[in-house]
């Protein structure tokens, strides 16, 4: 993919494309610009049947994000103010619900927009030097970019209170301990180690991911029976497939599987599928 972006770089190896932040200067901090080229950037992988793995990070070694651009804040009133935060949360819903894992490798500050980037992604891996934080509280805001919710949800509501109501920055290893990121690493290994997960998991059967990821994130707003009917019906799709052949058939037959490394073509859903 050819791609020239203002505020972002794009690297693309094997099925794995890299996404870094590039506004060093200003700790990355997501412009109005940033916003709209990472909707832009993330539709087309969308859809790109050659990426099967995302990587999002930080360019420099101070951040990951350090929130959104807070010169942009100062105008709104309730009624924009809405419409920026519901506009920032599609882009973060487009990054969850991308069909394919994103990792994030956090090189340092995820604060405010930044933590809630991370937490728009599937897995986060942080250097040591990282700091998460919603400071929000800080400006006379909230969260807006989903932040309230996919904390809550991922390190459960007391925790998140705290961090939400302090304002309170906590440290890698902290943000390890409660189940924030899933490894710490020393800064000159973050991208190796990203690189390496993303690795393994493009060179498992790619519908198999794609149904799992839909079946993970949707322990978000399900019950959890209304969840197992879709982990039923996900598990008919991963039937059907080649990959679901080839996985089995190389276990038998003692052999390294040998996917076809295409995700499943939505064409090829059935319709009662197609939403889940
Ligand atoms: N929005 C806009 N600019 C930001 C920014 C943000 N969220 N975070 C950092 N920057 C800019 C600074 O204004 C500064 O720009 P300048 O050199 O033109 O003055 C530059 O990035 C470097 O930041 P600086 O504050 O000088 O670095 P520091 O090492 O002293 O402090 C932080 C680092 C992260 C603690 C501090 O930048 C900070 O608190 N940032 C805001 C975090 C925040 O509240 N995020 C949530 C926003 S909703």
């Amino acid at each position: 993919m050819e791609l020239v972006f203002k505020t972002l770089l794009f690297d693309q190896n094997d099925r794995i494309a890299t996404v870094t932040i590039n506004r060093p200067d200003k700790l990355n901090a997501l412009n109005a610009q940033a916003k709209s080229e990472l909707r832009e950037l993330f539709t087309q992988l969308k859809t790109d049947d050659a990426i099967s793995v995302v990587i999002l990070t930080g360019a420099g070694e101070k951040a990951f994000v350090a929130g959104t651009d807070i010169k942009e804040l100062t105008v709104l009133n309730s009624e924009t103010g809405k419409d920026f935060s519901a506009k920032g949360q599609e882009v973060f819903d487009l990054i969850e619900n991308l069909g394919k894992p994103v990792i994030a490798a956090v090189n340092g500050y995820a604060l405010g927009g930044g933590c809630e980037l991370a937490l728009a992604c599937h897995i986060r891996i942080a250097s040591e030097n990282a700091k998460f934080g919603q400071p929000e509280v800080n400006l006379g805001i909230i969260p807006g970019y989903g932040g309230t919710q996919r904390l809550a949800r991922l390190i459960g509501r007391g925790r998140a209170m705290e961090m939400i109501l302090s304002g309170n920055q906590i440290d890698a290893q902290e943000a390890l301990r409660i189940g924030l990121v899933n490894k710490v690493v020393p800064q000159a290994e973050l991208l190796a180690t990203a690189t390496s997960m993303a690795q393994l998991i493009a060179s498992k059967g790619q519908v198999a991911i794609r149904m799992a990821l839909k079946a993970v994130n949707m322990t978000q707003e399900t019950t959890l029976s209304d969840g197992q009917k879709l982990e039923a019906s996900l598990f008919g799709v991963c039937c059907e497939s080649e990959d679901f052949k080839e996985g089995t058939s190389a276990f038998l037959e003692k052999r390294k599987p040998a996917f076809s490394q295409r995700s499943l073509d939505e064409s090829s859903l059935r319709p009662s599928d197609k939403n889940k």
